[in-house]
């Protein structure tokens, strides 16, 4: 029985294997739990019987944007409409904010369509959107698709 809340310290340790479990395979950036910390209340998390089995966080970026970040699911419980009922509360918090535009930096474009979303130029983001990049691997040759949605669209 899959459940959603909002993360716990008590959830850090776990998320941070998590996390770092998918940065290994390419998926994500790796975190360090002083990230996580500052940002556990960014973070909802999806669990199977008290096992954490997937997460997603929502980032403010300015006044009318937001990021999603850190999303994944684990591969045992992928395709079955999880990671879509992420995004919708995801989307929910944001407009509970007042927050009407979000986005992700991703590689699951299909995903993130199925979603929605769409592609745009990466080039017309706000440049506040670079800063963690600058700790990538990659930067500044990121290969990663932007795409975003506004919100009235998602209800
Ligand atoms: C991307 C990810 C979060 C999707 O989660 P999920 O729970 O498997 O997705 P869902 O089951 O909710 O899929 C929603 C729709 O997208 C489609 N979809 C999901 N992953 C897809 C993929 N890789 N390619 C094509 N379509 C995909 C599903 O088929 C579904 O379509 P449908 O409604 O027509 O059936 C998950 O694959 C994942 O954790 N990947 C590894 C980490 C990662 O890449 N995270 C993204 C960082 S931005």
């Amino acid at each position: 029985m899959i459940s959603f809340r909002k993360a716990k310290m008590s959830d850090v340790e776990n998320l941070h294997r998590l996390i770092n479990d998918f940065a290994t395979k390419g998926y994500m950036l790796p975190r360090s739990r002083n990230t996580l910390y500052e940002a556990l209340r960014e973070f909802t998390i999806i669990e199977d019987q008290g096992m954490l089995v997937g997460m997603g966080a929502l980032h403010v970026i300015w006044e009318d944007l937001a990021e999603i970040r850190a999303l994944a699911i684990k591969e045992e419980y992928q395709r079955r409409g999880i990671g879509q009922q992420l995004i919708n509360r995801l989307a929910k918090e944001a407009d509970e904010l007042e927050i009407h535009q979000i986005f992700a930096l991703t590689y699951q474009v299909a995903f993130f369509k199925k979603c929605g979303f769409n592609e745009v130029n990466k080039d017309e983001m706000p440049h506040k959107i670079w800063k963690e990049c600058i700790d990538c691997p990659k930067f500044p040759n990121c290969d990663e698709v932007a795409m975003a949605i506004t919100l009235v669209s998602i209800k």
